[in-house]
């Protein structure tokens, strides 16, 4: 039979899509980004503040990212960590220069840095002739990916149910009990993973209390701090990384989405002393670290390392909280209070947050969905000011029709 005979009456039979429906998708199909705007088929023009759940940092279709992937793709596409990559090493020679981090193993999603930063914790203390300590503890409301191991690490039943037998070795606490935390710790504790500011659990930051009693209970028991700083990092909140707003470093820190623009790109960052298990052929990646995906990393770490754009985020992030506040406060009836940090910020909703985004969507603005009844706002980091003024109209509309509905 001609092949296409047999799709059509495959097709047919199948119930399933041909995409996997692990997605409630939206129906919208964008075609073309430019800056914080996203162009549907249809022509009509998007303001973007989800920015693909914290990814494009820079917007989409920043010329210094076109031009980092294009000229790279016109010399080499791929070649095996088995041979030396530069933009591998000249990312990971930016990485060590502006962060407490002294090595880098680059990943292509923050769940695969999830999985590596498990294992690299329990080498760590395999390795220092404690195998018994491999034990992390995490938080109620966290996310850190859909691996084995980013469920176990999540542990919440809509993330694990029907999958198990779960990864072993994952204790979970109330969020921000430092008591419950200072409790669990014993003799099989092998880390703390923790995001700073926990994204898909509602944009619910850590206080910087927090941040410091849980180095300080690390440090005390001799175990080591993992950050999740997939959602939160690079500049999201106005520092380079969150977890420098409480003036501490962790051992141990999982990046990914804005590290690489919208290319898929990843990266764990450790002290020498929490890496010193990860000896040649303890982990590997065929794809980690590629020239392609590095050559945007590159580009991405001189836009926002700059002191300067991170000022103009916190600047940024100063008007828009004011003005959603503005909006919380003329439609209490939709919203109850604007929260995060930096440009991660989100609205708790007292209607259904879904509707919120739904009726968002309605008025050409893209904000995201989280647990806890928020909406998140996640704009490119270089939003202008005038993106600022046009969201809260669109938002403000899309408040009036919730209210009316
Ligand atoms: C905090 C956090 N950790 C880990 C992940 C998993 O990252 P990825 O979807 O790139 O695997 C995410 C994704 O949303 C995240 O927000």
């Amino acid at each position: 039979m001609h092949s296409f005979g047999l799709n059509v009456s495959k097709r047919m039979i199948l119930m399933i899509p041909s995409v996997l429906p692990t997605y409630n998708r939206a129906p919208l199909q964008f075609v073309k980004g430019e800056g914080a705007w996203l162009i549907e088929a249809d022509g009509r023009r998007f303001l973007d503040l989800g920015a693909g759940i914290a990814v494009n940092a820079l917007g989409h279709a920043h010329p210094a990212l076109v031009e980092a992937l294009t000229s790279q793709a016109q010399n080499l596409w791929h070649v095996s960590n088995l041979y030396q990559i530069p933009q591998q090493q000249a990312l990971a020679d930016k990485l060590v220069e502006t962060t407490f981090a002294d090595t880098v193993f680059f990943t292509n999603s923050g769940t695969e840095s999830c999985e590596l930063a498990v294992k690299m914790a329990r080498k760590y203390f395999y390795d220092k002739g404690q195998p018994d300590r491999v034990e992390i503890i995490t938080f109620e409301g966290s996310f850190h990916g859909r691996s084995s191991a980013g469920i176990a690490a999540a542990g919440s039943e809509k993330m694990t149910k029907g999958f198990g037998p779960l990864l072993p070795g994952f204790v979970h606490l109330p969020w921000n009990d430092h008591d419950a935390v200072a409790a669990a710790i014993n003799d099989k504790t092998a880390a703390i993973l923790i995001e700073p500011v926990q994204g898909e659990g509602g944009i619910r930051p850590l206080p910087d209390t927090c941040m410091k009693g849980l180095r300080d209970l690390c440090d005390e028991h001799g175990i080591l701090l993992i950050l999740d700083e997939v959602q939160c990092g690079v500049g999201r909140t106005g520092k380079l990384f969150a977890h420098e707003w409480a003036g501490i470093t962790p051992d141990i820190m999982m990046v990914a989405k804005g590290i690489g623009g919208g290319f898929p790109l990843g990266a764990v960052l450790a002290t020498e002393d929490a890496a010193s298990g990860m000896t040649a052929g303890t982990h590997g990646s065929t794809y980690g670290g590629n020239p392609l995906g590095c050559a945007v990393g590159c580009a991405v770490m001189d836009a926002v390392a700059d002191p300067d754009f991170l000022a103009e985020v916190n600047r940024k992030a100063g008007l828009l909280r004011q003005k959603l506040e503005g909006l919380v406060a003329s439609h209490p009836e939709v919203f109850e209070e604007v929260r995060g940090s930096g440009l991660m910020l989100g609205l708790k909703c007292k209607a259904v947050n879904i509707d919120v985004v739904n009726a968002g969507y309605d008025n050409e603005v893209v904000t995201v969905p989280a647990a806890d009844n928020v909406i998140r706002l996640l704009p490119p980091l270089n939003l202008t000011d005038e993106d600022i003024a046009e969201a809260l109209q669109r938002l403000e509309k899309a408040a009036k029709q919730v209210a009316a509905a």
